[in-house]
């Protein structure tokens, strides 16, 4: 009925070895903006079956050429299909030469070989390789590439591509350089980049003492907004030696910024390239987030070195190998910058906002999925969120030493290979004797567990008793679950909040590590003095929901005083979902728990800022079925005007004792400062903002940074009105020249909670510097209208859902791995209540009747309404 089922799928049982190997790549490139010329030569050598034909995979290519052992091979020794060349009959061992002509302006799928700013890039992650040139473009098959570019010089000054610049030189018009890989890698990490760019350089001496030459190119003039990430690499090359005891391994490492690029970034070996959102920063038009997100992705990218480019993936199946525990790693590096408590609330509602949705609802897959259609639609917040956690799982249940112990050996014993889940846990059990294999089930079973404490306390015994148990809902073709490994870090409180002994393995503690294996246990607790609170699931050990059943009081009792930051933050959470979402719940209480932290003076302001955010309206949703959209933004806002007003003259007080710094500097501490007093703001605003108009302008004109800024204006956004307007005109007056700062104010306006902006998405999509086919700015309109809008997106007319169907639609002729993307908004629509429902239903119906829709949607939106 939808399109996926007529679209074969991939399995990941399928797989097998490929037939042929190829240890040697020469690729050549003949720059031009609508006939590139690629010829690629391959040294072949086959390792399958003696009859097995030579299958190449290439996408929109015209072949030019085709020579076997030097000889032209003549149609009708080969055959040619949309997706594939195959020759058969090939001798074991042979060179074979392939000459392809590309068009990168016109490709605008921002995949394989494309153009950017009058620049050519590339991104071949998942399968864009097969873009570029003819080849067995799949993770398993490592080559030596050889790269040879050739472009005029002017407008193309720099030629860049992977490992180290072995040659270049120039005749009349046009220059050459040529590029040489020593690391066998899969094609997915290749990279070229041509064109005019400013460089800011550097260097970095490893723990052997090698020089590694730093080099960040960007947009010229734009070097100096490069030092933040230039410093974040360094310290990123740091720690990987520290913690992994991992050293870069070329001389030569890049990183290219670019406008046009459908994800965050990618690690192509020795050449990363980055959407420029992700690296240029300053004071004046970058936010702290914005830092902070810089510091990871570049994190992120690096530690892939090792993680991804070293050891590989065998196949895509095998994706969260590289993601989920690159996740863990920057994770970790941000921790270890930041304060890991932050950290830890701050993963953790990503993972709530994004995962446990996905989790829940028709899109919900295993971290290694069983089938695909389209890979890029696996690029998702389970593979990479909960990929990390089951990383962080194993480091908890192993403790660090063996945890270390154990990636030692996963790295050195495969390096240069591409691996498997399965080689990843064998790691595990080759350091400490012990089966692992049940950790698989994280894997192959989709699901958010469900983890059930139920507490019994024996006062005469002074012994508690927890009946402990787990199940994991069924999931889309998935009906029955096993039971999983669980670890539980609990601990224990007095009902005045104080920590409290218990015997533990013979030992008095205040806090252990449980580990739940099997589908219900029982953990006697003896030597509890008194009544206890629970403090379970500290530092969120797992991935799972946990069900409790206690008095209000004892969550009280975590929210002022848990010793484990994470619990204290969910227990205010938990607090402020449940008197949300009770009509009749009140915000007193929880007023005073809030004013007793915020004016705590040993706790620092980014977790103060963190702890006086309340659940978000998706957060909620998830909370409540049917979801009815406007009961909760309307209980929200109502529940965040009384706690404000509670709060109003300990929240201008404090304000007022945080004047904004003169001087910017992005490090974790002042970043929290002003999150703290962004924060404060946003609730003196909630508490009556007609009355804080002038405040939030003040706010606002007076911002010497983006940070400040950026609030005051989404201050003036919940005003409304002509206040908001000015700011809305004076911002886009100083930074229409700034693209990465435009996308803020479109963002801005798409996620103003009011219902005009129904009507302004709309005009906004017809704005002279909107444009669709550059990502950031689409989703800037598009991405957070849907997923940051829900009281508009959600609107009963439908007009919501009808602009982003619209929007998907539009941006799918031509970019389909950014438009599936969106389609997660329509992802839990069975959960919503009528007319919602109805409306959400029609609008995915509505896209998969398209004439001409793209497999990834199709398969998305397909599933979508299946689920
Ligand atoms: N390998 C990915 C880039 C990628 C993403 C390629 C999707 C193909 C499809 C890269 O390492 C990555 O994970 N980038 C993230 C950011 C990261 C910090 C989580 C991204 O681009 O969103
Ligand atoms: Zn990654």
């Amino acid at each position: 009925m939808y399109r996926t089922d007529i679209a074969r799928p991939i399995r990941l049982t399928d797989y097998r070895a490929p037939d042929f190997a190829i240890p040697e790549t020469q690729l050549a490139f003949d720059l031009h903006p609508t006939q590139t010329r690629v010829r690629a030569t391959y040294r072949i050598e086959r390792r399958g079956a003696t009859d097995a034909p030579l299958v190449l995979l290439g996408e929109r290519l015209s072949l030019k050429a085709l020579r076997l052992d030097g000889v032209e091979l003549t149609p009708d020794a080969y055959t040619l299909s949309p997706e594939c060349l195959t020759i058969p009959g090939v001798p074991d061992r042979f060179t074979l030469e392939v000459e392809v002509e590309i068009n990168p302006q016109e490709n605008k799928t921002l995949e394989g070989l494309y153009m950017s700013s009058g620049r050519y890039c590339t991104q071949c992650e998942a399968e864009g390789f097969r873009k570029i040139v003819y080849f067995p473009d799949r993770p398993d098959v490592l080559s030596k590439y050889t790269v040879r570019l050739r472009a005029p010089k002017a407008g193309f000054p720099r030629l860049l591509s992977n490992g180290n610049l072995i040659e270049s030189g120039d005749d009349a018009n046009t220059h050459y350089a040529v590029w040489e890989d020593p690391f066998p890698k899969p094609a997915y990490l290749f990279a070229l980049v041509a064109g005019e760019l400013d460089v800011l350089e550097d260097h970095f001496i490893t723990m052997s003492g090698r020089t590694v030459a730093l080099k960040i190119f960007v947009d010229p003039g734009m070097s100096a907004r490069a030092a933040y990430a230039m410093d974040a690499l360094k310290r990123s090359m740091r720690w990987d030696e520290e913690t992994y005891g991992r050293e870069y391994d070329l001389d030569l490492f890049m990183i290219v910024a670019v406008r046009d690029f459908n994800f965050g970034a990618m690690e192509n070996k020795g050449l990363n390239i980055f959407n420029a959102s992700l690296l240029l920063a300053d004071a004046q038009t970058a936010t702290d987030l914005d830092y902070e997100r810089i510091e990871s992705v570049v994190a992120h990218e690096y530690f892939h070195n090792w993680s991804g480019n070293r050891v590989t993936c065998r196949d895509w199946f095998q994706l969260c190998l590289k993601e989920g525990l690159t996740v863990f790693r920057d994770q970790s590096f941000s921790g270890d910058q930041r304060g890991h408590a932050v950290q830890r609330i701050k993963d953790v509602k990503m993972l709530r906002a994004r995962q446990f949705p996905e989790d829940a609802g028709p899109l919900a897959h295993p971290v290694r999925p069983a089938a695909y259609l389209k890979i890029d639609n696996f690029y998702t917040a389970t593979i990479y969120e909960k990929g990390a956690e089951i990383v962080g799982m194993l480091k908890t249940v192993g403790g660090a030493d063996t945890y270390r112990r154990a990636l030692d050996h996963y790295f050195d014993t495969h390096d240069g290979t591409a691996a498997t889940l399965e080689d990843f846990l064998s790691s595990f059990e080759a350091v400490t004797g012990q089966d692992f294999s049940p950790w698989l089930k994280w894997y192959v079973q989709a699901g958010t567990p469900t983890l059930t404490i139920k507490a019994t306390y024996d006062a005469a015994a002074q012994r508690l008793t927890l009946n402990v148990s787990q199940i994991t809902p069924p999931t889309p073709s998935q009906a029955h679950k096993a039971p999983v490994p669980i670890p539980v870090r609990l601990g224990l409180l007095s009902e005045a909040g104080a920590p409290l002994r218990f015997v533990h393995a013979g030992e008095s503690v205040t806090e252990a590590l449980f580990l739940l294996t099997e589908a219900n246990t029982q953990w006697v607790l003896e030597g509890v003095t008194q009544t206890p609170v629970i403090s379970a699931l500290r530092g969120f050990s797992a991935p799972v929901k946990l069900t409790l059943d206690e008095p209000e009081a004892h969550r009280f009792a975590r929210f002022r005083g848990d010793p484990d930051p994470f619990n204290r933050w969910e227990a205010a959470q938990s607090l402020a979902k449940a008197l949300i979402l009770d009509p009749q719940g009140a915000a007193a209480a929880y007023a005073e728990a809030l004013r007793a932290t915020l004016t705590d003076p040993t706790l620092d302001a980014a977790f103060k800022a963190l702890i006086s955010g309340l659940p978000t309206e998706m957060d909620l949703a998830q909370s409540l079925t049917p979801v009815d959209p406007a009961f909760i933004h309307a209980r929200r806002k109502a529940f965040k005007a009384e706690l404000a007003a509670a709060l109003k003259a300990d929240a201008e007080a404090l304000y007022a004792a945080l004047p904004a710094e003169a001087t910017f500097s992005p490090d974790a501490a002042s970043a929290g400062r002003r999150a703290l007093r962004n924060a404060l703001l946003d609730l003196i605003v909630a508490a009556d903002a007609p009355a804080a108009t002038a405040l939030a302008q003040t706010h606002y004109h007076k911002a010497s940074n983006m940070t400040d800024q950026m609030s005051g204006l989404s201050a003036l956004s919940q005003v409304h009105g002509t206040a908001y307007q000015d700011a809305l005109d004076d911002f886009y007056a100083r930074f229409k020249s700034e693209p990465l700062v435009l996308d803020k104010w479109f963002a801005v306006q798409a996620a103003c909670a009011h219902r005009e902006t129904l009507t302004r998405v709309r005009a906004l999509v017809t704005h002279p510097d909107f444009d669709r086919k550059v990502p950031n700015r689409w989703r800037s309109v598009a991405q957070a209208f849907a997923a940051n809008n829900p009281a508009i997106f959600h609107d009963v007319s439908g007009e919501g859902y009808a602009f982003i169907a619209d929007e998907i639609l539009s941006v799918d002729r031509f970019n389909p791995m950014t438009a599936a993307r969106l389609i997660e908004a329509f992802g839990g629509f069975k959960r919503y209540a009528e007319p919602h429902r109805s409306l959400m239903q029609a609008a995915l119906e509505r896209i998969v009747a398209t004439e001409g829709l793209s497999k990834n949607v199709g398969e998305l939106a397909g599933k979508a309404l299946a689920g």
